[in-house]
């Protein structure tokens, strides 16, 4: 970063901005921003353009939208908030939370933007590495709880290596939790869970008044263009929340776009599907290669790479396949259309066998 000619705060001035996934060349595949291979449903997009022709704001507390997830969910709508994606929503509740002197327990690894999340409310992170099979260590988590912890993020299905929070543990971890110390369950990828034991936050919020739960219309919903996530729980919670919020910051078109896409529930379901399978059949292709590929239920895969992750993903660029590289720990590769499979496997055969040590069997 070059020199600031004004005084600003050294602690942001220390963070590296947020690292979008690379764009690909004609001809590759991107899978590297967790995003859905198609295109926008010709209703989303009808119902986008019918309020793009307005010169007024949006409708800043996103009442239909909050009022059809409350009926999607059971909830009167004032358990429901809406914001310019789930990461604007963890970020408020981050700062509603904790201040200078508090702490937030993090997982990691995890979604790379929340140490970044932490820095303006002035708290610290506690980060509690992943389990050996890539999944939250709830046990851990619970353990780092001090008299200065105010939020724990527990991210189900982690980001980016894929596997998710039990129910059963997860009910365990909160008998551990103080009820006055916020838990958010960051569900970004739940729609692509497909294991009946993992956790539906949204099904267990009666019980802990203390939990919030972060979902979003960017992934299973396709609408990660359009900057629209929306959070579940209490409502003096998320009002607090709301009091952070950038004003206006959801447009109409948004709006629009999540109402109509949830009416297109069969459409949605039958996209996920697809994911959902064609992720399990990499998975299952990569562990054969060799590769410790830990189970995923979101709608990407993890390749442990260690000091490798550079020529291994030089392998996976020549070979057409744009994913995100994490320097010194592993790749993450989006399930894309079922065109980029073949290229895929290809390459991350010829990786493995470039480095045989990464296999399954010489880790353990
Ligand atoms: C775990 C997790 N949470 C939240 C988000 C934010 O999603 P959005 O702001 O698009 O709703 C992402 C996006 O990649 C994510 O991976």
């Amino acid at each position: 970063m070059s020199e600031s000619p004004v005084q600003l705060r050294p602690e942001i001035m220390a963070q590296r901005a947020y690292k979008q996934g690379k764009p690909a060349p004609v001809n590759a595949f991107k899978l590297s921003s967790n995003e859905l291979p198609f295109p926008l449903l010709d209703d989303v997009v009808a119902a986008a353009s019918d309020v793009i022709d307005n010169n007024r704001y949006p409708d800043a507390s996103c009442t239909a939208v909050r009022e059809a997830l409350g009926e999607h969910y059971g909830l009167e709508s004032d358990h429901v908030l809406v914001g310019a994606g789930s990461v604007a929503l963890l970020q408020q509740a981050i700062t509603t939370a904790a201040g200078p002197g508090d702490e937030v327990i993090i997982p990691w690894r995890s979604f790379e933007a929340y140490p970044a999340m932490l820095v303006p409310s002035g708290a610290l992170g506690v980060t509690v590495p992943l389990t050996r099979e890539g999944g939250m260590d709830l046990d851990a988590m619970a353990e780092a709880i001090t008299g200065h912890t105010r939020c724990i993020l527990v991210c189900t299905p982690n980001n980016p290596t894929g596997p998710a929070v039990g129910h059963r543990e997860f009910e365990q971890f909160m008998d551990n939790v103080p009820e006055d110390v916020l838990v958010i369950a960051d569900e970004a990828y739940h729609e692509f869970v497909t294991d009946p034991k993992a956790l539906n936050a949204a099904r267990v919020l009666d019980r802990h008044p203390n939990l919030v739960v972060a979902r979003t219309f960017s992934k299973a919903y396709g609408l990660a263009g359009l900057r629209i996530g929306y959070m579940l729980g209490n409502p003096a919670i998320l009002a607090a929340f709301n009091t952070v919020a950038i004003p206006f910051a959801v447009p109409a078109p948004s709006q629009a776009a999540a109402l109509a896409v949830m009416r297109a529930g069969d459409a949605v379901r039958a996209r996920v599907n697809e994911i959902t399978a064609r992720r399990d059949e990499i998975r299952r292709a990569l562990y054969d290669q060799g590769w410790p590929v830990p189970e995923s239920q979101a709608n990407f895969v993890w390749l442990p790479c260690r000091e490798q992750v550079e020529g291994v993903n030089a392998i996976l660029q020549a070979g057409g396949i744009i994913a995100r590289p994490f320097p010194g720990d592993g790749i993450r590769i989006s399930i894309g259309e079922e065109a980029s499979v073949t290229p895929l496997l290809a390459a991350c055969w010829q990786a493995i066998e470039r480095y045989p040590y990464l296999r399954r069997d010489e880790l353990l």
